[in-house]
């Protein structure tokens, strides 16, 4: 504290030093400027008459100035960042204390006391003066420190892109020495602009240049200055990177970069959601800073992907506590770590437990009272659920229907569902758990003051066992990166893109939607296993081989974000879609489809709950595994296919109503 104490006094000493030399030399400028100008008037051989009357006006014009220059704030800007801005502001205050001290002159001496010319050349020196010493501080100054930061090492650098970052990065390299980067040139893709020198350094070809342009200049870097470049741009500008031999850095996009801090600071790796080229999200702040500020929030699976980084959104916005409910230990205690170090005022409370036990989300709700609830707890790996069917059954719905209830049972005012892509026309008994979830919670809406909205998406890069952590595995193992068909594509958004648009989307949700986000254009999975082993400096196929494995049980070659039966609707944010059902899709209330799914399930019964799962989701379509499981009753890895209680005449009635089923379509 008495640190902290003492720099600020230190600080407030600096800035007032530096103020008083301002002034002073500012009024040096102004007396100068009145000397010169009497001078220059009379040919250096003013008239003795004059001496008194000058005296007065001297004074009268350096008070009136240094009033006008304060009043336009000239004392507070650094005498070395002297902008042409901040050169018409100098002219405009020289102008108003000039024209102000002229006032003050005719009041006081008279109208006919000076020679007019005398006024003009004033001004004028004036104008010189100031605008000339503020000019000759920043000239030295950043002359001074550029020869201070020659002294070390530098490496050698090319700016690629001559745009709006491309301008700020080589001004603030220019200035900033502190960052060791020698810019040997700019190169653009845009023919027009070759040859153009801009702060001295020359525009010297275009992308395609750049392997002649590293070996004949020994470039060490190239930094790549296009934050609005789309995932095809950046591909092909890393893979000239790669072909020239040289290593690139990119400025980060607009949506990353720090309030005030520069962009050499910010020059950060490519990373393989660069390659993706999405377009930062635009945020109306208010609204969601509105809805959660003050407020208790609690997030289910807040030690997963989705639900830390959505704790992390949510930090940002002040709320009164936030409580984190998750079953897995280690991971919930590593967020609750890092929100305390990132967030000290944050009050965050780590609550283990699991979803599918009504009586710890009923003791922890009691206890916190949360006004809002983000559920993004679940089990979400398609492959491993299509093997453990109760399991998804007993998580992904009991466990939505479970925080449903205690939500609504202790006046949880929003609750907010995170679903995905895969819910839609199911193939896989994780993405039909997760419809069946979003059937409960939009039944529920109907009978609750609580507000629920579901929010579906697609795959998110980076997540928890997702295929980017994969390939970079096989990368580091020399491969082979296994894709299981050339022409599985999915959609993909970065963590923090998917979770700030859940933030907003629960900010204009309303009740009972459903809300799908923009994921751009869907990315064949082939090309991003090949831009991440580019990413790594190697050659797809020469380097890193890839393997085609086949489809996997439940799997979809691609994914959809919407169904046909329901209306898309414009939201207030373009990311953001709104689908709403046309008709209901169920003939009894969801209640009774969960007492009857609740004793399929006891008596782990697949065939039954297949078709209570056809009849809740019409589109639903088991993958060939389970159904075979369920017609034969044969034992494949699902947990409960060797049922007793399931004789052969039942199969037969049951492959009759599958066949029902599959007609009804
Ligand atoms: N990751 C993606 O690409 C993606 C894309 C779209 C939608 N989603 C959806 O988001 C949700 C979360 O996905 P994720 O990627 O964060 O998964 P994740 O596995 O990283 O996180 C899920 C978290 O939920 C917790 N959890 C699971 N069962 C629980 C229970 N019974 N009680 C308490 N906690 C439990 C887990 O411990 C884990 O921390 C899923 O519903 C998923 O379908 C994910």
């Amino acid at each position: 504290m008495i640190r902290r104490l003492l720099s600020a006094r230190r600080l407030n000493g600096k800035i007032i030093r530096h103020k008083m030399i301002g002034y002073f030399l500012d009024g040096t400028s102004f007396l100068c400027a009145g000397l010169l100008a009497l001078e220059l008037r009379f040919d250096f051989a003013v008239p003795a008459i004059y001496f008194p009357r000058m005296k007065l006006a001297l004074c009268i014009w350096i008070v009136t100035k240094w009033a006008a220059f304060i009043a336009a704030k000239l004392d507070r800007g650094g005498w070395r960042y002297t902008s042409s801005n901040d050169v018409v502001r100098i002219i405009l205050a020289n102008s108003a204390g000039s024209l102000l001290g002229g006032l003050a002159i005719f009041h006081f001496l008279g109208v006919w006391a000076i020679p007019h010319s005398i006024f003009i050349f004033d001004w004028m020196l004036s104008c010189m003066f100031t605008v000339g010493a503020r000019l000759f501080v920043h000239v030295l100054v950043n002359d001074l420190s550029l020869q201070r930061g020659a002294k070390g090492e530098k490496s050698k650098v090319l700016i690629y892109g001559m745009g709006a970052a491309g301008l700020a990065l080589l001004r603030e390299l220019h200035q900033n020495t502190s960052l060791k980067y020698d810019v040997i040139g700019l190169i653009d893709d845009d023919p027009s602009k070759a040859h153009l020198i801009i702060s001295g350094k020359r525009v010297l070809g275009t992308g395609d240049d750049l392997g002649k342009l590293v070996r004949k200049h020994l470039i060490d870097i190239l930094l790549i200055a296009i934050p609005s470049a789309t995932g095809a741009q950046m591909v092909r500008i890393l893979k000239l990177a790669l072909d020239a031999g040289v290593k690139y850095k990119m400025v980060p996009g607009l949506g990353d970069l720090i309030e005030n801090a520069g962009l050499g600071k910010q020059l950060k790796d490519v990373a393989v959601e660069d390659l993706l080229g999405r377009r930062p999200v635009s945020l109306d702040q208010d609204s969601i800073r509105k809805r959660i500020q003050g407020k208790v929030v609690m997030v289910t699976g807040a030690a997963g992907s989705i639900g830390s980084e959505i704790c992390r959104q949510i930090a940002r916005f002040g709320p009164l506590a936030l409580v984190g409910f998750d079953e897995a230990e280690t991971p919930l205690f590593q967020i609750d770590r890092e929100l305390q170090k990132t967030f000290p005022d944050l009050t965050f409370h780590a609550e283990i437990g699991s979803i599918t036990n009504p009586d710890t989300l009923q003791r922890v709700m009691q206890r916190y009272r949360p006004s809002i609830l983000y559920h993004a707890a679940a089990y979400k790996h398609v492959p491993m659920m299509e093997k453990h069917i109760f399991a998804a059954v007993e998580n992904n719905i009991f466990g939505t229907w479970n925080v449903a209830q205690a939500a609504i049972q202790h006046g949880v005012k929003d609750f907010v569902l995170i679903s995905t892509d895969k819910a839609v026309r199911p193939t896989s008994m994780m993405g039909a758990s997760k419809r069946v979830a979003e059937l409960v919670i939009r039944d529920l809406q109907k009978e609750s003051d609580t507000k629920f909205v579901a929010v579906r998406f697609g795959n998110v890069l980076g997540s928890n066992g997702s295929v980017v952590p994969i390939f970079k595995e096989q990368i580091a193992a020399g491969g082979p990166v296994t894709v299981t068909h050339p022409e599985m594509r999915r959609y993909f958004m970065t963590i923090p893109e998917a979770s700030q648009l859940v933030l907003q989307a629960f900010s204009i949700g309303k009740g009972g939607e459903v809300f799908v986000l923009d994921m751009g254009m869907p990315v064949k999975i082939v090309d991003l296993a090949r831009n991440l082993i580019l990413l790594s400096g190697l050659q797809p196929e020469r380097d890193i081989a890839i393997e085609f494995t086949g489809m996997r049980p439940g799997e979809k070659l691609f994914e959809e974000l919407n169904l046909q039966s329901e209306h898309l609707v414009a939201t207030s944010h373009p990311q953001i879609k709104s689908y709403v059902a046309s008709s209901v899709v169920t003939q009894r209330n969801i209640r009774a489809y969960l007492k009857e799914l609740q004793q399929i399930s006891d008596e782990r019964d697949v065939g039954r709950l297949l078709l209570l799962l056809k009849e809740l989701i019409i589109d639903y379509n088991p993958g060939s595994n389970l159904l075979r499981a369920a017609l034969s009753n044969q034992s494949i890895h699902v947990e409960s296919a060797q049922n007793p209680k399931l004789g052969v005449q039942s199969q037969s009635a049951l492959q009759s109503k599958f066949i029902q089923a599959a007609q009804a379509d």
